[in-house]
Protein backbone atom coordinates (compact mmCIF):
# COMPACT_ATOMS: atom_id res chain seq x y z
CA UNK A 1 0.00 0.00 0.00
CA UNK A 2 1.75 3.45 -0.75
CA UNK A 3 1.98 6.17 1.43
CA UNK A 4 -1.11 8.71 0.12
CA UNK A 5 -4.59 6.74 0.72
CA UNK A 6 -8.06 8.08 1.37
CA UNK A 7 -9.50 5.92 3.90
CA UNK A 8 -13.06 5.57 4.70
CA UNK A 9 -13.92 4.33 8.30
CA UNK A 10 -17.95 4.18 9.00
CA UNK A 11 -18.66 3.96 12.80
CA UNK A 12 -15.46 6.16 13.55
CA UNK A 13 -17.52 8.15 16.71
CA UNK A 14 -18.57 4.79 18.65
CA UNK A 15 -16.03 2.97 20.85
CA UNK A 16 -13.99 0.95 18.64
CA UNK A 17 -14.27 2.79 15.84
CA UNK A 18 -12.81 5.87 18.14
CA UNK A 19 -9.68 4.32 19.29
CA UNK A 20 -8.95 2.82 15.51
CA UNK A 21 -9.21 6.62 13.97
CA UNK A 22 -7.32 8.10 16.72
CA UNK A 23 -4.48 5.57 15.74
CA UNK A 24 -4.27 6.10 11.94
CA UNK A 25 -4.57 9.89 12.29
CA UNK A 26 -1.49 9.40 14.47
CA UNK A 27 0.39 6.79 12.43
CA UNK A 28 -0.75 7.60 9.05
CA UNK A 29 -0.15 11.51 8.71
CA UNK A 30 -0.31 10.96 5.02
CA UNK A 31 -3.86 9.20 4.83
CA UNK A 32 -7.24 11.57 4.45
CA UNK A 33 -9.33 9.79 7.03
CA UNK A 34 -13.10 10.14 6.42
CA UNK A 35 -15.11 9.07 9.60
CA UNK A 36 -18.53 8.31 8.43
CA UNK A 37 -20.92 7.98 11.34
CA UNK A 38 -24.81 8.42 11.97
CA UNK A 39 -24.84 9.38 15.36
CA UNK A 40 -27.34 7.56 17.03
CA UNK A 41 -27.44 7.26 20.88
CA UNK A 42 -23.85 5.20 20.95
CA UNK A 43 -21.54 8.03 18.12
CA UNK A 44 -20.24 10.91 20.49
CA UNK A 45 -17.91 13.35 18.65
CA UNK A 46 -16.42 14.05 22.47
CA UNK A 47 -14.81 10.54 21.77
CA UNK A 48 -12.85 12.65 18.80
CA UNK A 49 -12.61 16.06 20.63
CA UNK A 50 -8.69 15.35 20.80
CA UNK A 51 -7.74 14.92 16.87
CA UNK A 52 -10.93 16.32 15.20
CA UNK A 53 -8.61 19.49 14.22
CA UNK A 54 -6.44 17.24 12.40
CA UNK A 55 -5.50 18.10 9.12
CA UNK A 56 -6.36 14.44 8.10
CA UNK A 57 -8.85 14.24 9.36
CA UNK A 58 -12.77 15.10 7.97
CA UNK A 59 -15.99 13.64 10.14
CA UNK A 60 -19.34 13.15 7.71
CA UNK A 61 -22.86 12.42 9.08
CA UNK A 62 -24.10 9.36 7.24
CA UNK A 63 -26.25 6.80 7.27
CA UNK A 64 -25.21 3.77 5.88
CA UNK A 65 -28.55 2.35 5.79
CA UNK A 66 -28.85 5.06 3.47
CA UNK A 67 -28.07 4.34 -0.25
CA UNK A 68 -28.13 7.48 -1.85
CA UNK A 69 -26.13 9.32 0.85
CA UNK A 70 -23.52 6.40 1.07
CA UNK A 71 -23.18 6.54 -2.83
CA UNK A 72 -23.11 10.45 -2.63
CA UNK A 73 -20.38 9.92 -0.12
CA UNK A 74 -18.10 7.62 -2.45
CA UNK A 75 -19.02 10.00 -5.00
CA UNK A 76 -17.34 13.34 -2.89
CA UNK A 77 -14.25 10.80 -1.82
CA UNK A 78 -12.38 8.59 -3.95
CA UNK A 79 -11.67 5.98 -1.52
CA UNK A 80 -8.55 3.63 -1.38
CA UNK A 81 -9.82 1.39 1.83
CA UNK A 82 -12.62 0.90 4.24
CA UNK A 83 -12.60 0.14 7.50
CA UNK A 84 -16.37 -0.92 7.92
CA UNK A 85 -17.40 -0.39 11.80
CA UNK A 86 -20.54 1.05 11.89
CA UNK A 87 -22.90 -1.30 13.56
CA UNK A 88 -25.60 -1.67 16.37
CA UNK A 89 -23.91 -3.50 18.82
CA UNK A 90 -25.84 -4.29 21.75
CA UNK A 91 -26.92 -7.90 22.38
CA UNK A 92 -29.98 -7.00 24.60
CA UNK A 93 -30.93 -4.04 21.93
CA UNK A 94 -31.40 -6.72 19.60
CA UNK A 95 -33.92 -8.65 21.35
CA UNK A 96 -35.68 -5.77 22.33
CA UNK A 97 -35.82 -4.40 18.72
CA UNK A 98 -33.83 -6.48 16.21
CA UNK A 99 -34.99 -4.53 13.05
CA UNK A 100 -32.73 -1.76 13.62
CA UNK A 101 -29.51 -4.64 13.56
CA UNK A 102 -31.06 -6.20 10.31
CA UNK A 103 -31.40 -2.55 8.47
CA UNK A 104 -28.01 -0.98 9.67
CA UNK A 105 -25.98 -4.09 9.81
CA UNK A 106 -27.34 -6.17 6.52
CA UNK A 107 -28.43 -3.53 4.34
CA UNK A 108 -25.69 -0.63 5.62
CA UNK A 109 -23.14 -3.32 4.83
CA UNK A 110 -24.27 -4.35 1.34
CA UNK A 111 -24.74 -0.17 0.24
CA UNK A 112 -21.38 0.02 1.23
CA UNK A 113 -20.22 -3.15 -0.56
CA UNK A 114 -22.38 -2.03 -3.60
CA UNK A 115 -21.06 1.75 -3.52
CA UNK A 116 -17.11 0.54 -3.34
CA UNK A 117 -17.85 -2.11 -6.19
CA UNK A 118 -19.20 0.92 -7.87
CA UNK A 119 -16.63 3.27 -7.34
CA UNK A 120 -13.69 0.56 -7.79
CA UNK A 121 -15.00 -0.28 -11.31
CA UNK A 122 -12.73 -3.42 -11.17
CA UNK A 123 -9.98 -1.90 -10.59
CA UNK A 124 -8.66 -3.22 -7.42
CA UNK A 125 -5.16 -2.41 -7.39
CA UNK A 126 -4.23 -1.04 -3.58
CA UNK A 127 -8.13 -0.95 -2.62
CA UNK A 128 -9.26 -3.09 0.48
CA UNK A 129 -12.82 -3.19 2.22
CA UNK A 130 -12.34 -4.41 5.62
CA UNK A 131 -15.48 -5.44 7.59
CA UNK A 132 -14.96 -5.77 11.25
CA UNK A 133 -17.04 -8.44 13.16
CA UNK A 134 -17.52 -10.43 16.10
CA UNK A 135 -16.72 -13.69 17.73
CA UNK A 136 -20.17 -14.17 18.38
CA UNK A 137 -21.08 -15.16 14.99
CA UNK A 138 -19.40 -18.65 15.92
CA UNK A 139 -22.22 -19.45 18.70
CA UNK A 140 -21.66 -20.49 21.97
CA UNK A 141 -18.66 -22.64 23.23
CA UNK A 142 -19.25 -25.42 26.03
CA UNK A 143 -16.97 -25.63 28.86
CA UNK A 144 -13.83 -26.80 26.30
CA UNK A 145 -12.42 -25.46 22.87
CA UNK A 146 -12.16 -22.24 21.15
CA UNK A 147 -13.11 -20.48 17.93
CA UNK A 148 -10.84 -20.94 15.01
CA UNK A 149 -11.26 -18.80 11.58
CA UNK A 150 -12.56 -22.47 10.39
CA UNK A 151 -15.26 -22.50 13.24
CA UNK A 152 -18.47 -23.28 11.98
CA UNK A 153 -21.07 -19.86 11.96
CA UNK A 154 -23.99 -20.31 14.29
CA UNK A 155 -25.24 -17.51 15.28
CA UNK A 156 -27.37 -17.12 18.20
CA UNK A 157 -28.97 -13.65 19.01
CA UNK A 158 -30.42 -10.91 16.13
CA UNK A 159 -27.06 -8.89 16.74
CA UNK A 160 -24.90 -11.94 15.95
CA UNK A 161 -27.28 -13.16 13.16
CA UNK A 162 -26.95 -9.78 11.61
CA UNK A 163 -23.51 -9.72 11.56
CA UNK A 164 -22.90 -13.31 10.07
CA UNK A 165 -25.17 -12.16 7.64
CA UNK A 166 -22.99 -8.99 6.75
CA UNK A 167 -20.16 -11.20 6.94
CA UNK A 168 -21.27 -13.69 4.58
CA UNK A 169 -22.40 -11.09 2.68
CA UNK A 170 -18.77 -9.31 2.36
CA UNK A 171 -17.45 -13.12 1.63
CA UNK A 172 -20.22 -12.93 -1.34
CA UNK A 173 -18.94 -10.01 -2.91
CA UNK A 174 -15.34 -11.04 -2.84
CA UNK A 175 -15.55 -14.80 -4.28
CA UNK A 176 -18.73 -13.37 -7.30
CA UNK A 177 -17.37 -9.87 -7.83
CA UNK A 178 -13.45 -10.03 -6.25
CA UNK A 179 -13.80 -7.13 -4.17
CA UNK A 180 -10.44 -7.11 -2.06
CA UNK A 181 -11.78 -8.33 1.07
CA UNK A 182 -10.71 -8.87 4.56
CA UNK A 183 -13.09 -9.69 7.35
CA UNK A 184 -11.81 -9.92 11.50
CA UNK A 185 -13.89 -11.70 14.11
CA UNK A 186 -12.96 -10.31 17.93
CA UNK A 187 -13.84 -11.03 21.17
CA UNK A 188 -15.21 -8.45 23.89
CA UNK A 189 -13.95 -4.91 24.75
CA UNK A 190 -12.92 -2.71 27.17
CA UNK A 191 -11.48 0.47 28.15
CA UNK A 192 -12.22 4.00 27.57
CA UNK A 193 -15.27 5.27 25.57
CA UNK A 194 -17.07 2.63 25.92
CA UNK A 195 -21.07 3.30 25.85
CA UNK A 196 -22.46 2.57 29.53
CA UNK A 197 -24.58 -0.06 28.20
CA UNK A 198 -21.98 -2.83 28.02
CA UNK A 199 -21.05 -4.71 31.09
CA UNK A 200 -17.79 -3.32 32.11
CA UNK A 201 -18.59 0.53 32.08
CA UNK A 202 -22.13 -0.24 33.28
CA UNK A 203 -20.61 -1.70 36.28
CA UNK A 204 -18.30 1.31 36.95
CA UNK A 205 -21.07 3.63 36.12
CA UNK A 206 -23.16 1.88 39.10
CA UNK A 207 -20.61 1.22 41.74
CA UNK A 208 -19.79 4.82 41.15
CA UNK A 209 -23.15 5.50 41.93
CA UNK A 210 -23.74 2.98 44.97
CA UNK A 211 -26.45 1.28 42.52
CA UNK A 212 -27.50 -2.13 42.16
CA UNK A 213 -25.09 -4.05 39.61
CA UNK A 214 -26.81 -6.49 37.76
CA UNK A 215 -25.47 -9.75 37.39
CA UNK A 216 -27.50 -12.09 34.47
CA UNK A 217 -28.18 -15.70 35.62
CA UNK A 218 -25.86 -17.12 37.64
CA UNK A 219 -23.16 -14.80 36.05
CA UNK A 220 -21.63 -18.19 35.17
CA UNK A 221 -21.52 -17.02 31.22
CA UNK A 222 -17.42 -16.52 30.10
CA UNK A 223 -16.05 -14.40 27.59
CA UNK A 224 -12.69 -13.24 26.28
CA UNK A 225 -11.81 -9.91 27.09
CA UNK A 226 -9.84 -7.26 25.61
CA UNK A 227 -8.36 -4.03 25.64
CA UNK A 228 -9.68 -1.79 22.72
CA UNK A 229 -6.67 -0.31 21.99
CA UNK A 230 -5.02 -3.80 21.29
CA UNK A 231 -8.06 -4.33 19.07
CA UNK A 232 -7.34 -1.01 17.01
CA UNK A 233 -3.44 -2.05 17.12
CA UNK A 234 -5.09 -5.65 15.37
CA UNK A 235 -6.74 -4.03 13.13
CA UNK A 236 -4.11 -1.38 11.81
CA UNK A 237 -1.89 -4.64 11.56
CA UNK A 238 -4.40 -6.59 9.10
CA UNK A 239 -5.45 -3.17 7.09
CA UNK A 240 -2.15 -2.93 6.40
CA UNK A 241 -0.95 -6.70 5.94
CA UNK A 242 -3.62 -8.87 5.85
CA UNK A 243 -4.57 -11.12 2.72
CA UNK A 244 -7.24 -10.29 0.63
CA UNK A 245 -9.86 -12.97 1.35
CA UNK A 246 -8.81 -14.05 4.32
CA UNK A 247 -10.42 -13.88 7.93
CA UNK A 248 -8.53 -13.12 11.23
CA UNK A 249 -9.25 -14.03 14.78
CA UNK A 250 -8.70 -11.46 17.66
CA UNK A 251 -8.98 -12.22 20.73
CA UNK A 252 -7.55 -11.55 24.31
CA UNK A 253 -6.98 -14.77 25.54
CA UNK A 254 -8.51 -13.75 28.68
CA UNK A 255 -11.42 -15.72 29.99
CA UNK A 256 -13.68 -14.79 32.77
CA UNK A 257 -17.06 -15.79 34.08
CA UNK A 258 -18.87 -12.98 34.50
CA UNK A 259 -19.61 -12.93 38.39
CA UNK A 260 -15.49 -13.14 39.08
CA UNK A 261 -14.87 -9.60 36.36
CA UNK A 262 -17.56 -7.68 38.48
CA UNK A 263 -15.77 -9.06 41.84
CA UNK A 264 -12.28 -7.64 40.43
CA UNK A 265 -13.95 -4.52 39.67
CA UNK A 266 -15.38 -4.00 42.55
CA UNK A 267 -12.01 -4.70 44.26
CA UNK A 268 -10.66 -1.83 42.02
CA UNK A 269 -13.29 0.28 42.74
CA UNK A 270 -13.41 -0.15 46.31
CA UNK A 271 -9.36 0.91 45.87
CA UNK A 272 -9.58 3.79 43.70
CA UNK A 273 -13.02 5.54 45.67
CA UNK A 274 -11.24 5.11 48.95
CA UNK A 275 -13.98 2.59 50.21
CA UNK A 276 -13.52 -0.54 52.80
CA UNK A 277 -12.80 -3.68 51.06
CA UNK A 278 -15.88 -5.52 50.32
CA UNK A 279 -17.77 -2.31 50.15
CA UNK A 280 -18.82 -2.68 46.06
CA UNK A 281 -19.45 -6.31 46.51
CA UNK A 282 -22.92 -5.43 48.11
CA UNK A 283 -23.85 -4.36 45.19
CA UNK A 284 -23.98 -7.42 42.94
CA UNK A 285 -27.45 -8.33 42.12
CA UNK A 286 -28.69 -11.19 40.42
CA UNK A 287 -31.05 -10.35 37.81
CA UNK A 288 -33.09 -12.27 35.30
CA UNK A 289 -31.24 -13.66 32.70
CA UNK A 290 -30.61 -12.63 28.71
CA UNK A 291 -33.01 -14.72 26.74
CA UNK A 292 -30.64 -17.28 24.91
CA UNK A 293 -27.79 -16.19 26.77
CA UNK A 294 -24.32 -17.75 25.18
CA UNK A 295 -22.62 -19.01 27.92
CA UNK A 296 -18.71 -18.91 26.62
CA UNK A 297 -16.32 -17.40 23.79
CA UNK A 298 -13.12 -17.88 23.71
CA UNK A 299 -10.97 -16.55 20.56
CA UNK A 300 -8.11 -18.75 19.32
CA UNK A 301 -6.13 -15.68 17.67
CA UNK A 302 -2.94 -18.12 16.58
CA UNK A 303 -2.90 -17.24 13.27
CA UNK A 304 -3.15 -12.74 13.74
CA UNK A 305 0.06 -13.60 16.31
CA UNK A 306 1.72 -16.16 14.06
CA UNK A 307 1.48 -14.24 11.04
CA UNK A 308 1.97 -10.45 11.88
CA UNK A 309 3.37 -10.82 15.29
CA UNK A 310 0.46 -9.12 17.37
CA UNK A 311 -0.42 -9.77 20.73
CA UNK A 312 -2.46 -7.87 23.83
CA UNK A 313 -0.64 -5.70 25.90
CA UNK A 314 -1.76 -5.10 29.15
CA UNK A 315 -2.48 -7.67 31.52
CA UNK A 316 -6.24 -7.80 32.31
CA UNK A 317 -6.34 -6.02 36.11
CA UNK A 318 -3.95 -3.67 34.96
CA UNK A 319 -6.11 -2.85 31.83
CA UNK A 320 -9.29 -2.85 34.13
CA UNK A 321 -7.43 -0.35 36.59
CA UNK A 322 -6.92 1.71 33.33
CA UNK A 323 -10.14 1.68 32.47
CA UNK A 324 -11.81 2.26 35.47
CA UNK A 325 -8.86 5.33 36.32
CA UNK A 326 -10.49 7.04 32.63
CA UNK A 327 -14.56 6.48 33.42
CA UNK A 328 -13.84 8.58 37.08
CA UNK A 329 -11.37 11.13 35.60
CA UNK A 330 -14.02 11.90 32.65
CA UNK A 331 -17.36 11.78 34.63
CA UNK A 332 -18.56 14.89 32.37
CA UNK A 333 -18.17 12.45 29.39
CA UNK A 334 -20.20 9.72 31.74
CA UNK A 335 -22.65 12.53 32.69
CA UNK A 336 -23.33 13.70 28.97
CA UNK A 337 -24.09 10.16 28.09
CA UNK A 338 -25.94 8.49 30.72
CA UNK A 339 -28.16 12.21 30.37
CA UNK A 340 -30.79 12.31 27.07
CA UNK A 341 -32.62 8.69 26.69
CA UNK A 342 -29.92 6.65 28.89
CA UNK A 343 -32.25 6.52 31.81
CA UNK A 344 -35.27 5.72 30.01
CA UNK A 345 -33.65 2.53 28.62
CA UNK A 346 -31.68 1.46 31.95
CA UNK A 347 -35.60 1.27 33.09
CA UNK A 348 -36.67 -0.86 30.13
CA UNK A 349 -34.13 -2.92 30.37
CA UNK A 350 -33.75 -3.23 34.03
CA UNK A 351 -36.95 -2.57 35.84
CA UNK A 352 -38.82 -5.83 36.83
CA UNK A 353 -35.77 -8.13 35.98
P1 LIG B 1 -20.64 1.15 19.20
O1 LIG B 1 -22.07 0.78 19.38
O2 LIG B 1 -19.89 1.76 20.32
O3 LIG B 1 -20.48 2.14 17.95
C1 LIG B 1 -21.17 1.95 16.75
C2 LIG B 1 -21.03 3.22 15.91
O4 LIG B 1 -21.73 3.01 14.67
C3 LIG B 1 -21.65 4.46 16.56
O5 LIG B 1 -20.79 5.57 16.43
C4 LIG B 1 -22.93 4.67 15.77
O6 LIG B 1 -23.35 6.05 15.71
C5 LIG B 1 -22.54 4.14 14.40
N1 LIG B 1 -23.71 3.70 13.63
C6 LIG B 1 -24.72 2.89 14.05
N2 LIG B 1 -25.64 2.77 13.08
C7 LIG B 1 -25.20 3.48 12.01
C8 LIG B 1 -25.70 3.74 10.72
N3 LIG B 1 -26.88 3.25 10.30
N4 LIG B 1 -24.96 4.51 9.88
C9 LIG B 1 -23.77 5.03 10.27
N5 LIG B 1 -23.28 4.86 11.50
C10 LIG B 1 -23.97 4.08 12.37
O7 LIG B 1 -19.94 -0.18 18.69
P2 LIG B 1 -18.49 -0.77 19.01
O8 LIG B 1 -18.57 -1.54 20.26
O9 LIG B 1 -17.49 0.29 18.84
O10 LIG B 1 -18.36 -1.83 17.82
C11 LIG B 1 -17.84 -1.43 16.55
C12 LIG B 1 -17.83 -2.63 15.62
O11 LIG B 1 -17.03 -3.66 16.18
C13 LIG B 1 -19.20 -3.24 15.37
O12 LIG B 1 -19.26 -3.63 14.03
C14 LIG B 1 -19.24 -4.45 16.30
O13 LIG B 1 -20.07 -5.45 15.79
C15 LIG B 1 -17.78 -4.86 16.29
N6 LIG B 1 -17.30 -5.56 17.50
C16 LIG B 1 -17.51 -5.03 18.74
C17 LIG B 1 -16.97 -5.67 19.86
C18 LIG B 1 -17.16 -5.12 21.26
O14 LIG B 1 -16.80 -5.79 22.22
N7 LIG B 1 -17.65 -3.92 21.43
C19 LIG B 1 -16.26 -6.86 19.70
C20 LIG B 1 -16.10 -7.40 18.41
C21 LIG B 1 -16.60 -6.72 17.31
O1 LIG C 1 -17.97 -10.99 21.88
C1 LIG C 1 -17.97 -9.77 21.21
C2 LIG C 1 -19.23 -9.01 21.54
O2 LIG C 1 -19.09 -8.57 22.89
C3 LIG C 1 -19.47 -7.82 20.62
O3 LIG C 1 -19.70 -8.29 19.32
C4 LIG C 1 -20.68 -7.01 21.09
O4 LIG C 1 -20.83 -5.86 20.27
C5 LIG C 1 -20.44 -6.59 22.52
O5 LIG C 1 -21.59 -5.92 23.00
C6 LIG C 1 -20.15 -7.80 23.40
O6 LIG C 1 -21.33 -8.64 23.58
P1 LIG C 1 -21.72 -9.28 25.00
O7 LIG C 1 -23.17 -9.55 25.00
O8 LIG C 1 -20.78 -10.35 25.37
O9 LIG C 1 -21.37 -7.98 25.94
P2 LIG C 1 -22.13 -7.33 27.19
O10 LIG C 1 -21.20 -6.31 27.76
O11 LIG C 1 -23.50 -6.90 26.85
O12 LIG C 1 -22.24 -8.53 28.21
C7 LIG C 1 -21.08 -9.22 28.68
C8 LIG C 1 -21.56 -10.36 29.58
O13 LIG C 1 -22.13 -9.78 30.78
C9 LIG C 1 -22.67 -11.19 28.98
O14 LIG C 1 -22.50 -12.53 29.41
C10 LIG C 1 -23.95 -10.62 29.56
C11 LIG C 1 -23.50 -10.15 30.94
N1 LIG C 1 -24.20 -8.94 31.47
C12 LIG C 1 -24.31 -7.85 30.67
C13 LIG C 1 -24.91 -6.70 31.13
C14 LIG C 1 -25.06 -5.49 30.24
C15 LIG C 1 -24.64 -8.92 32.78
O15 LIG C 1 -24.50 -9.91 33.52
N2 LIG C 1 -25.24 -7.78 33.24
C16 LIG C 1 -25.42 -6.67 32.47
O16 LIG C 1 -26.01 -5.67 32.96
Amino acid sequence: MNSKKTVLITGGAGFIGSHVIRRFIKNYPDYLIVNADKLTYAGNLENLSDIDKNKNYRFERVDIVDKIAVSGLFQKYSFDGIVHLAAESHVDRSITGPDEFVFTNIIGTVNLLNAALNSWQKIFEGKLFYHISTDEVFGSLGREGMFTEKTAYDPKSPYSASKASSDHLVRAYNHTFGIPAVISNCSNNYGPNQFPEKLIPLAINNIRNNKPVPVYGKGENIRDWLYVEDHAAAIDLIFHRGKQGETYNIGGNNEWKNIDLIKLLCKIMDRKLGRNPGDSEKLITYVKDRPGHDLRYAIDSSKLQKEMGWKPIPDFEEGLEKTVEWYLANEKWLENVISGDYEKYYDSMYSGR
